[in-house]
């Protein structure tokens, strides 16, 4: 006879965190969301830990070398995806690993045809006075002109006068060229007396901008996140088929961590990719998922997997449950699996991190799977809607997306991720191809969410993850509770905006 779960599973809205005592020490301010990334002995210190519990979702349409980089400077990690050919994915991985701070990506861009008024916009929103402007008003466009607070007068010019009329063109400025080391850069800056260096590719398109004033800071980030060698650490993630060809590629590049990606890893194709990595490169540290219950994390524990993956068909291009019934309400696997791992501890004092992968739809997710026992969360729509994921901007209707598909969709053909052994059969599509609104830049996104949690701990009474961990208190709510949580019974004005 089958085994019946009789409990339904659950998922991250239908729990809230009830306060404890917030004590004066609890500030935003000591927060610590330092967290273990893979495992280690008890009264050891993990190999990698991670000053933020971030990681963004092995997939094309999130992380390659930008998002990579972008990340590790914030404190998280990225895995670069697998679903691309060995060469290219150790490519990202190298350029990511090469990576120098000081070349930032441009925030804020235009185009000529933008006027002074959208210029004082811009300026107010993001507090940048260095606009790019670029044939498409994007990051890396075609480099027109810069525009900076000398190439106006608030009180002189007309607020509609064309940007093409006072930027600074292109014939006109000094830059580097692609490849440029930072301390030639800033012999270029300190030369020609420049508060900004843009740095041009070969066609033209603006790649970085160097800034007088980032120089010391970039060598102060407090949560950047290095290897020994001051390269940020980066993550890749493999399959379990190609492992033998693509994991000395990917190790020769001198990625630091990887993660089998797996919609279903309770299986003994993962258990010989760790082998694999375990026996061949020690020295790399692997996880592995995902699994959605007790029986799947002691399968990877024992196999030897440096941290275990939680989470089947929460995602939010995911379409698993609808086309083969497999998965679990993501907070029931993660309480269950969070026991297990601290069942496990308890017995061998070897702490091994979970990670929450899928479904984070509001920022207060995040806290209540770390509450619930998640060391780091994975995410995939999360940071799809940024500057640095590498896919497209459109406008649709009246507003910015950009496009953000499955792993398990006919657009991605990442069918290792799916692939229960044996030949190659019939392929059927476990995720879609869809839009996320566009939000802006990963940094401002992120510094607003981050506080969100640190301001949640503190109610809960706690200013590290272990500390959450072992002091929430988490209760079910009914439905009728969950549209309490919301604005109700009044009559929103227009410009409310629903979600986060
Ligand atoms: P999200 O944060 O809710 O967008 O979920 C991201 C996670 O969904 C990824 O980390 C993967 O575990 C999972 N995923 C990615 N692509 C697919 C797919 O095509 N089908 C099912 N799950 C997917």
């Amino acid at each position: 006879m089958a085994y019946y779960y009789m409990e339904p599973s659950r998922t991250f809205s239908e729990f809230l965190l009830v306060p404890n005592l917030t004590t004066k020490a609890c500030n935003p301010a000591n927060v610590s969301l330092k967290t273990p990334l893979v495992k280690f002995k008890k009264g050891e210190q993990p190999a990698y830990s991670l000053n933020i519990p971030f990681s963004s979702a092995v997939m094309q349409a999130v992380s390659d070398d930008r998002m990579a980089v972008a990340l590790a400077r914030s404190g998280g990690i990225s895995f670069i995806f697998g679903s691309q050919s060995v060469e290219s994915q150790a490519e990202m991985v190298r350029k990511a690993k090469s990576y120098k701070a000081g070349f930032v990506v441009s925030r804020s861009n235009l185009t000529p045809d933008h006027t002074l008024k959208d210029v004082l916009e811009l300026k107010e929103r993001t507090g940048h006075s260095t606009v790019a402007i670029t044939h498409d008003g994007s990051p890396n466009g075609k480099l027109l002109g810069i525009v900076t607070g000398r190439d106006y007068r608030v009180s002189r010019d007309s607020q509609s006068k064309s940007v093409a009329d006072f930027m600074t063109p292109f014939e006109k400025l000094v830059y580097g060229k692609s490849g440029i080391t930072l301390s030639e850069a800033n012999d270029l800056i300190w030369d020609h007396k420049l508060n900004c260096l843009p740095v041009v590719g070969d066609e033209g398109n603006l790649e970085y901008l160097v800034f007088r004033k980032d120089y010391d800071e970039h060598k102060v980030n407090p949560m950047e996140l290095l290897d020994a060698n001051k390269s940020y650490i980066v993550g890749a993630g493999i399959n379990t088929k190609d492992y033998r060809d693509r994991v000395p590629a990917l190790v020769a590049a001198g990625v630091d961590v990887l993660v089998i990606d797996s919609s279903d890893g309770y299986s003994e194709w993962q258990k010989d990719t760790i082998e694999f990595v375990k026996s061949n490169f020690p020295q790399v540290k692997i996880g592995a998922g995902n699994v959605v219950d007790k029986e799947g994390f002691q399968y990877l524990v024992d196999a030897g997997a440096d941290f275990v993956k939680i989470g089947i068909g929460g995602g939010s291009i995911c379409i698993t449950r609808e086309q083969k019934g497999i998965g679990r309400g993501q907070a029931s696997a993660l309480i269950e699996v969070s026991a297990a791992r601290d069942a496990y501890y308890e017995q061998t004092g070897e702490y091994v991190p979970i990670c929450s992968d899928g479904g984070i739809v509001h920022d207060y997710h995040i806290t209540l799977a770390l509450a619930m026992g998640a060391d780091f969360v994975m995410m995939g729509r999360y940071f799809a809607r940024f500057d640095e994921s590498p896919t497209r901007k459109l406008k649709v209707g009246n507003n910015f997306v950009k496009e953000f598909w499955g792993e398990g969709s006919n657009r991605a053909r990442n069918w290792e991720r799916y692939d229960t052994g044996g030949k190659a059969g019939l392929m059927f599509e476990e995720g879609v191809d869809s839009y996320v609104p566009y939000a802006g830049s990963l940094q401002e996104n992120m510094s607003k969410t981050l506080h969100k949690i640190k301001s949640t701990m503190c109610n809960c009474g706690s200013i590290s993850i272990p500390e959450l961990q072992r002091n929430a208190r988490i209760t079910l709510v009914s439905a009728t509770s969950i549209v309490e949580g919301g604005a109700h019974d009044v009559i929103l004005k227009e410009n409310n905006i629903a979600g986060e």
